[in-house]
């Protein structure tokens, strides 16, 4: 995907959640935040059995089996003239605090791993019939919460469950 469709598609979902951001935050006390943590309070053993865990993607990228999608936008987030192999570096250590400990090696500024940002805001925010945006309706603040007594902003991390 080129730079320019990103950001349109990433403006589109930050105009869609300046809208709903007010309300959210309005009813922050009354309404749990489903995500607290983010990655690890989503990627679960969902009710129906399917193990989405991040443990065991990446012990399927770690055996060389990215599915093609995966594949596709990991090249699109690769640091310029770095090619994709297509299999992960052994990396379960890193399952103690996600996204912390990924964001070691997926930083803005690697020379050889697709920094996270990039990454992280292809897989979920673009493509046609995108789970976390129809089944789970996910927005910015799916991932990134907003303080709503100081305006910061903070991206939770945390052991897998
Ligand atoms: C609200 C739930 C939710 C949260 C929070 C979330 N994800 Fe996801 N994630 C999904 C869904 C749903 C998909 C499948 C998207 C699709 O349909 O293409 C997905 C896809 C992925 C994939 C690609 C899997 C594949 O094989 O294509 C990775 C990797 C991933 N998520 C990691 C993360 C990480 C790391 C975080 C935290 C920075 C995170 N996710 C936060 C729901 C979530
Ligand atoms: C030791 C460094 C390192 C750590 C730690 C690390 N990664 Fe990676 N990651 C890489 C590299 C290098 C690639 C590119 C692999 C390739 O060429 O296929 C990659 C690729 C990926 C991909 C694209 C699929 C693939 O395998 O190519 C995903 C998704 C991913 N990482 C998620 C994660 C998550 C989630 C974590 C934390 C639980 C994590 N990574 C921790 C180095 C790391
Ligand atoms: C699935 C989780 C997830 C969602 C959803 C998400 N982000 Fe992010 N975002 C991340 C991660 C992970 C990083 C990398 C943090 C780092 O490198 O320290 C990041 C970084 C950023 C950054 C700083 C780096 C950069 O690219 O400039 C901005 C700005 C940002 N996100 C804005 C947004 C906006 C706006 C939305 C909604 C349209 C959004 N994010 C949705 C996970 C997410």
């Amino acid at each position: 995907m080129k730079a320019s469709s990103l950001f349109a598609s990433l403006s589109v979902a930050a105009v869609l959640a300046c809208g709903v951001a007010p309300v959210q935050a309005a009813t922050a006390t009354a309404v749990a935040d489903p995500y607290p943590n983010a990655c690890v309070s989503c990627h679960v053993v969902g009710k129906d059995k399917v193990d989405r865990r991040v443990g065991t993607m990446l012990k399927a990228w770690t055996a060389g089996k990215v599915d093609a999608d995966l594949l596709a936008k990991t090249r699109a987030a690769m640091p310029a003239g770095v090619s994709v192999k297509g299999k992960h570096p052994s990396a379960d250590d890193s399952l103690e605090d996600v996204p912390s400990l990924c964001l070691d090696c997926h930083t803005p500024d690697s020379k050889k791993a697709p920094p996270f940002a990039r990454l992280m805001h292809l897989v979920h925010l673009t493509g046609a019939k995108n789970e976390f945006l129809t089944t789970h309706k996910g927005d910015c603040a799916t991932c990134h919460k907003l303080d709503a007594k100081t305006g910061t902003w903070s991206l939770p991390s945390a052991a897998e469950q």
